[in-house]
């Protein structure tokens, strides 16, 4: 029954990538449709796995997004690479619990493996402790839990055991153009919003690093700072020597952000922006993003192993623990049971090795630079960012002088014409359309046809 049910999974997954790159790219039915087809009561007995799957892919078809396809330029997304996507069939199939090395050794040795490619490529220190997380979100979660244990261990007190109720107050530093999901992090950590201490961003969103040091110089106590690899309107990347500099001077942790930019230290074209990205105590990067992983999969590390483990690691009596050279990845993670996502991950690395994962974000790079030169060129459109990374930002400019009311217009067009997808965004005040080119599909033609449906699409508005 089970092969039944792959093999008629596997046609409609060939099929469904096959059709990729002619698909209208955004959805075509909405939630209405889609439960009408989908839903109805709870079938009172059994349907045939086969069947069942057959039904699905027929009728979720329309409100698929072809995210994973070649013209996705939506907030930032990749698309699966071969070798990842059929690795993750494998880890649904086997089914393995990658919580304990007992439950499963090649899932826990497949992800150390993975975990120390990911490190060498990365150019942190050896030391450094790896967490794969389901995304950015728990990657920030998970390197500020050990940045907490950390800061607060450092002022004696233990904050797994005795909470923060009555703990030394933690001064948490951010840059103005963090990403929301650090806000995120920090709360479920305890640390609420209204209490950061925001640190202004320069004209691409960088974080200042003369404020930061002059933030930090106020401050007593415990502190976390948090800087960005990627912002997600620029693509800028924090001034990280310059804040691990005025950090070290005051003992802070530092925490960086790069769900969307860490991968770029990996391309020996890219690396610069990224100095000193080595000394950072805790990094987030997301697999699903820039390396081409299927979701969901993020990545945690801490150059602070002892925090790191401090952090997540847990016992019980019915718990087998790993033993020498064997990895228990749940002293990692926030999680325990959890499914094998390292297993997609070494998949991803082993296909591209070192020269592809550089030459994937040297491209993406390229193909950002290709929409801003051609869609800076034509009339009426201005490119809003100094194109350093996988990400351009554009505006369309109004005759009448409403350009926020032209722009938004532009995306909603482009949207509906299908030939691509993006979204826009509020960048400094001002509505902007954003382009951020993650998938590992992208040509060159992809983006040349997608800068002709967009500037059709802003010659069709009036
Ligand atoms: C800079 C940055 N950090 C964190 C995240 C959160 O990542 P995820 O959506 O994978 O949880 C994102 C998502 O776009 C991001 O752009």
């Amino acid at each position: 029954m089970t092969e039944r049910a792959l093999e008629e999974a596997a046609a409609h997954a060939v099929q469904f990538l096959q059709g990729l790159p002619d698909r209208h790219v955004g959805p075509r039915a909405g939630a209405g449709e889609l439960r009408a087809r989908l839903g109805g009561p709870l079938p009172e007995g059994p349907t045939d796995p086969a069947e069942v799957v057959a039904q699905l892919a027929k009728l979720a078809d329309d409100g698929l997004v072809a995210s994973a396809g070649p013209r996705f330029f939506g907030f930032v997304v990749g698309g699966g690479l071969p070798a990842a996507v059929a690795a993750d069939w494998l880890a649904a199939t086997w089914d393995q619990n990658a919580g304990l090395f007992v439950l499963s050794p090649a899932a826990a040795t497949v992800e150390d493996i993975a975990a120390g490619w990911l490190v060498e490529l990365l150019r942190l220190p050896a030391a450094t402790t790896t967490g794969f997380v389901t995304g950015g979100t728990m990657a920030n979660f998970t390197g500020l839990a050990a940045a907490r244990h950390h800061v607060l261990a450092a002022a004696g007190w233990d904050v797994e055991r005795d909470g923060l109720s009555g703990a030394p107050p933690v001064e948490i530093v951010v840059g103005a153009e963090r990403h929301v999901t650090i806000d995120v992090a920090l709360r479920y950590l305890g640390f609420g919003s209204g209490r950061l201490r925001v640190v202004p961003a320069d004209g691409q969103g960088r974080m200042r690093a003369d404020l930061l040091a002059e933030t930090l110089a106020g401050l007593n106590g415990p502190a976390i700072v948090c800087a960005q690899a990627g912002n997600v309107n620029t693509g800028a990347v924090d001034p990280l020597a310059a804040i691990c500099d005025a950090a070290a001077e005051r003992g802070a942790w530092v925490h960086v952000d790069g769900a969307i930019g860490l991968l770029a230290a990996a391309s020996p074209s890219h690396r610069h922006l990224l100095a000193g990205v080595e000394r950072a105590d805790s990094l987030a990067a997301d697999a699903h993003k820039w390396l081409n992983v299927p979701y969901d999969s993020g990545l945690a590390f801490v150059t602070r192993p002892d925090a790191h483990l401090a952090a997540f690691s847990k016992a019980a009596a019915y718990f087998i623990p790993g033993q020498a050279g064997e990895r228990d990845p749940d002293a990692f993670t926030p999680e325990a049971s959890r499914r094998a996502r390292g297993l997609p991950v070494w998949a991803a690395l082993r296909s591209l090795g070192r020269s592809g994962v550089a030459e994937l974000v040297d491209r993406c790079c390229r193909h950002a630079r290709r929409f801003a030169d051609a869609l800076g060129q034509a009339d009426g459109v201005e490119v809003l960012n100094e194109v350093v990374l996988n990400q351009t930002l554009v505006r369309f400019l109004d005759p009448g002088g409403d350009h926020d009311g032209r722009t938004r217009e532009v995306v909603r067009r482009v949207q509906e014409d299908g030939t691509l997808w993006l979204g826009g965004t509020i960048w400094h005040g001002m509505a902007a359309m954003r382009i951020s080119v993650s998938g590992w599909r992208t040509s060159d033609q992809d983006v040349d046809r997608s800068v002709e449906a967009i500037l059709a699409a802003a010659a069709s508005v009036r």
